[in-house]
């Protein structure tokens, strides 16, 4: 291409023209690599320059300066009116009718396990109680020894205790909340009270009503002058918090080796008796165990069954449902956020 006045004429105007029909922001790129970039007429021409005189090089200079100046003002112009149109077009195309009824977004629920867990808690705290914790997996002596439970009890036995490998580790999953008793009588001075709800193991089959993994919560009260009148206190008015004002609750005698005397807690419920837990005086032996002084203190303790409360609670017939983990069933208890 010979550098040429008219051949800078045409290249700009060949250019210009073409940017002022680019009519959106991909059209004017293309534009630019034609007429604008490094292999455009007047890139070419402008390489033109360096074989010419000295002379004349300033004049075709000066005139293609011109040229390439008004090609991107020409360019910069276009871009700016085409972005304010595409800025206009995306707040249009894009816009939320924020009135529109949401889509029925599925949110996630509390097992109805974890809702009863909670309110139990709730209540102690309420009463005063703090909320204890131990590991699943418990010393053995924690979960049997302390408690007075000798080496030859039948809950000892595999038929009854997960044990963890190796078996020398004294390890087991705890059977009962109970260890945790001992831990906290362990760690604190009287005056203790505690609830401790928490995951237990027992090697039974899954059934109906039965669960290798279940939940209790245990409660311990260790103070002065502490009688079985405050455990049935105690009792009846948790039995009304969780089964409404006219449950009242019975004990009937029962043997544990950690309680003395021990009872079983009946809750009236529906018209009728409903076995709820375990409970008693704890065992001087076990205070004794623990460092606390048995002439001073005595204390109160029981543990029921999470799932039992909530499956007689709410009719619940089979425990399936409750391990199982179907949303269907968790929802039917509402989301318990
Ligand atoms: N740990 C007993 C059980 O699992 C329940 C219990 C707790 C009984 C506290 C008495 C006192 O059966």
């Amino acid at each position: 291409m010979t550098l040429s006045i008219p051949a800078i004429e045409s290249a700009a105007e060949a250019a210009i023209a073409a940017i002022a029909v680019a009519s959106n922001l991909d059209d004017l790129k293309t534009v630019k690599i034609e007429h604008v970039g490094d292999k455009s007429p007047i890139a070419r021409l402008n390489q033109g320059l360096g074989a010419l005189e000295p002379s004349q090089r300033a004049e075709f200079g000066k005139i293609l300066g011109e040229a390439k100046s008004a090609i991107g003002a020409a360019f910069a112009k276009r871009q700016e009116q085409l972005e304010i149109e595409r800025d206009a077009r995306v707040l249009l195309e894009e816009v939320v009718d924020v009135t529109l009824p949401a889509s029925n977004a599925h949110r996630g629920g509390l097992h109805p396990l974890t809702v009863i867990k909670n309110e139990i808690s709730d209540y102690f705290l309420s009463q005063g109680y703090s909320i204890a914790e131990g590991p699943e997996i418990e010393a053995g002596w924690l979960n049997f020894d302390a408690l007075n439970i000798p080496a030859d009890h039948p809950a000892r036995t595999m038929q009854d205790t997960f044990f963890i490998e190796p078996i020398e580790s004294g390890l087991v999953l705890r059977t009962h909340t109970s260890p945790v008793q001992v831990r906290t009588m362990l760690n604190e001075k009287p005056p203790i009270y505690i609830v401790s709800p928490g995951r237990t193991f027992r090697a039974d089959e899954l059934d109906v009503t039965h669960s290798p993994v279940f939940s209790q919560v245990e409660g311990l009260v260790v103070d002065k002058g502490i009688s079985m009148a405050h455990l049935k206190g105690a009792l009846d008015d948790f039995a009304m918090k969780m089964f409404g004002p006219d449950a009242i609750t019975r004990l009937r005698p029962s043997f544990f080796p950690f309680t003395e005397p021990s009872a079983e807690v009946d809750v009236w419920f529906n018209n009728r008796w409903i076995e709820w837990g375990g409970c008693g005086m704890v065992n001087p032996k076990v205070l004794e165990t623990c460092g606390i002084d048995s002439e001073e203190y005595t204390g109160f303790a029981f543990g029921m069954g999470l799932e039992r409360t909530l499956m007689v609670r709410q009719g619940i017939k089979d425990m399936h449902d409750i391990v199982e983990g179907d949303i269907r069933f968790s929802r039917s208890f509402g989301l318990g956020l």
